[in-house]
C-alpha cells in the first residue's frame, strides 16, 4: 500500500476541516472536489480574480448533496486580513493556492502581483498561524529556479528570479521559512512544474499550454509554438499535485514539515512531444487532427529552455509517488476537454 492509498483509506474516518484559497482555480477546485469526496469538511475562499463560478458549479454537479453541504464559500479577498481571519476560524489544515499566475503577467503588471501574492501570502501566513492551524501547505513554484541551469532541479540550488512572479514564490518561501523558525509554526511549500488537467483555464492572454492549444487543436484552430519546439518542460498531472498536497499536509515524517519539495514526475518532455501528445490523444474523436501540424514563431522572452525535477525528497519524506504521466494525465483529463472545451466554441 502507498502512503496515499492508505491516507485515501484513514481521512474519511477521521474527518478533518480544510480551507483551500484560490477554491475557484484550477488547482483549487480540483483540491475541493477531492477533499468532498473524502467526507471532509471544506471552507473555500476566492475573489474570482481568475477562477470561475462554473468551476465550483462542476464540483457541485461531481460530488454528492451530502457531499456539497460540507462546503462553505466565502468570496473574500486574501489581501484583506479580515477576511484570511473568517476563513481561517477552526480550520485544521490551510491548502493555500490563493495568488496571480503567470510569468508575463507579472511583468506587465508587477504592483498587483506582488499585492496578492506576497501581502495576501502573509495575511494568510498571519491568519493561519493566529488561528492555531495544523499546517499551512502552500502553492510555491518552479520559477523559483530561475537562472540556475543545473538539471534536475533539486530544492537546494536555486538561481536567481527571472521575472516578479517568480521573486513572489521565493519571498512566500523565505516568510514561510521565518514563520518556523519564529513561531514555531509548521508549513510546507509545494514547488508545483507545469500542472494540467481538468478545469484549467484555456482562455486568455495568460493561458498555460495544455488547455490552450487542447482548445485550438479541438477548434481546429493553429497552434503556435515558441521556438523550435526542442523547450522541455516536467509536465505534471493535476492528480498528482493533488497527491502532494494531501501527503504534505498529514505527513508525519518528523524531517517533513518546514521544507520545499518539487512536485512533478521527473519527466522531460519538449512542446513538440507534448504537441504529437495532444494530438493523438484527440485524433480519434476529431478526425481533422489527422496530419494536424504545428506553426513555429519566435522564442518568448523569458522562458527558460529546459526543466525537470528531481521528485527524490518528495518521495523520501512525503511519501509521494506520482500516479500519472503525461499521456495518462492527457487520457485521463480528455473527457472534460471535450465536453468543457468544445461548450466553449459554441458559447
Ligand atoms: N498551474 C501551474 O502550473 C502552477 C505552477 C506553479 C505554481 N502554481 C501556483 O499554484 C496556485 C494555483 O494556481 P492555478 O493554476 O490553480 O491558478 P488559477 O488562476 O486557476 O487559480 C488561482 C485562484 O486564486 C484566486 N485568487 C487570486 N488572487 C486572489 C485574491 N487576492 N484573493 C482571493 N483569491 C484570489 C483566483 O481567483 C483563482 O481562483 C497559484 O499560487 C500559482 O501561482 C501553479
Amino acid at each position: 500500500m502507498t502512503a496515499y492509498s492508505d491516507l485515501l483509506v484513514r481521512l474519511p474516518a477521521t474527518p478533518k476541516t480544510w480551507l483551500i484559497t484560490g477554491v475557484a482555480g484550477f488547482i483549487g477546485c480540483n483540491l475541493l472536489e477531492t477533499m468532498l469526496k473524502l467526507d471532509q469538511k471544506v471552507v473555500g475562499l476566492d475573489n474570482f480574480a481568475t477562477g470561475h463560478r462554473h468551476n465550483l458549479k462542476q464540483i457541485q454537479e461531481a460530488v454528492t448533496p451530502e457531499q456539497w453541504a460540507r462546503f462553505q464559500f466565502i468570496e473574500g479577498d486574501i489581501r484583506k486580513l479580515d477576511d484570511c481571519n473568517a476563513a481561517c476560524a477552526g480550520v485544521d489544515y490551510v491548502l493555500h493556492q490563493a495568488a496571480l499566475g503567470s510569468v508575463p503577467r507579472s511583468l506587465e503588471d508587477p504592483i498587483t502581483t506582488n499585492t496578492a501574492n506576497i501581502d495576501g501570502f502573509l495575511n494568510m501566513l498571519v491568519a493561519a498561524r493566529d488561528a492555531r492551524v495544523v499546517r499551512f501547505v502552500y502553492a510555491a513554484s518552479s520559477s523559483t529556479y530561475g537562472d540556475h541551469p543545473g538539471l534536475p532541479k533539486v530544492e537546494d540550488v536555486i538561481g536567481k528570479p527571472l521575472s516578479p512572479y517568480a521573486v513572489t514564490k521565493l519571498v512566500n518561501e523565505q516568510y514561510a521559512d521565518v514563520f518556523a523558525r519564529a513561531y514555531g509554526f509548521k508549513t510546507i511549500g509545494l514547488r508545483y512544474f507545469n500542472i494540467f488537467g481538468a478545469h484549467q483555464d484555456p482562455e486568455g492572454a495568460y493561458a498555460a499550454v495544455v488547455p490552450k492549444w487542447t482548445s485550438a487543436m479541438i477548434h481546429n484552430e493553429p497552434v503556435f509554438i515558441n521556438g523550435d519546439g526542442e523547450t522541455s518542460r516536467d509536465f505534471c498531472y493535476i492528480a498528482n499535485t493533488v497527491q502532494a498536497n494531501l501527503l504534505a499536509a498529514t505527513a508525519e515524517h518528523p524531517d517533513a514539515a518546514n521544507q520545499v519539495y518539487n512536485v512533478a514526475v521527473g519527466d522531460r518532455t519538449t512542446l513538440n512531444d507534448l504537441f504529437e501528445a495532444i494530438r493523438a490523444t484527440l485524433e480519434p474523436r476529431f478526425p481533422h487532427l489527422k496530419g494536424f501540424k504545428p506553426s513555429y514563431r519566435d522564442f518568448r522572452a523569458g522562458d527558460v529552455r529546459h526543466s525537470l525535477a528531481d521528485i527524490s525528497k518528495a518521495k523520501t519524506l512525503l511519501g509521494y509517488a506520482p500516479s500519472h504521466r503525461i499521456r495518462e494525465g492527457l487520457v485521463e483529463a480528455m473527457d472534460w476537454y471535450v465536453n468543457d472545451l468544445s461548450r466553449r466554441g459554441e458559447g
